[in-house]
């Protein structure tokens, strides 16, 4: 079970659009007052990461489309979580990809086996850098997560 109610963001970013994307979110939910904490996989430890997911009782995941897979950094925290029976959770998708984005599919995939894990609408899909279209997403996704 969750021990805490709020929302874990994690993301990798090679560019920094999808850095950006979390950060718009992740200030939109601080102003409402919901807790968040906030991980760029390539840059913490990842077992720290893996712990939080699991305190959490939301969780965002934000990553780029990578040779049609998601970023290894984010395929291995999936992985570790759908290893560990990560379930009974609220999951926000951010995908970014330039010329045909994949990640949300293949985050989806990894997820499968999880159980009880219900996703936030609407999944966000960044062509390369974030407009007009995705910040409005980003403001619908703040409220599905409060
Ligand atoms: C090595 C590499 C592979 C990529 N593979 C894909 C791909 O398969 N499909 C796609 O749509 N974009 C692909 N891209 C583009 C990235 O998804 C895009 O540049 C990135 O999502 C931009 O987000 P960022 O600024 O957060 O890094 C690739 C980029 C790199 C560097």
């Amino acid at each position: 079970m969750p021990e805490k109610t709020g929302v874990g963001i994690f993301y990798t970013s090679v560019y920094g659009n999808t850095e950006r994307a979390v950060l718009l979110l992740n200030e939109k939910l601080q102003k409402v007052g919901v807790t968040t904490q906030v991980y760029d996989l390539s840059k913490c430890d990842m077992s720290a990461a893996v712990a939080a997911a699991f305190e959490f009782d939301k969780a965002v995941f934000a990553t780029t489309t990578y040779n049609m897979d998601v970023f290894p950094f984010m395929r291995d925290f999936l992985e570790r979580l759908a290893e560990r029976n990560y379930q009974n959770r609220k999951v926000a998708l951010i995908e970014n990809g330039s010329w045909a984005p994949n990640a949300a599919k293949v985050m989806q995939g990894i997820l499968e086996k999880c159980k009880n894990i219900s996703y936030a609408e609407p999944v966000v899909r960044i062509n390369s850098a974030m407009s007009n279209e995705n910040e409005d997403q980003i403001s619908l996704l703040c409220k599905e997560l409060l």
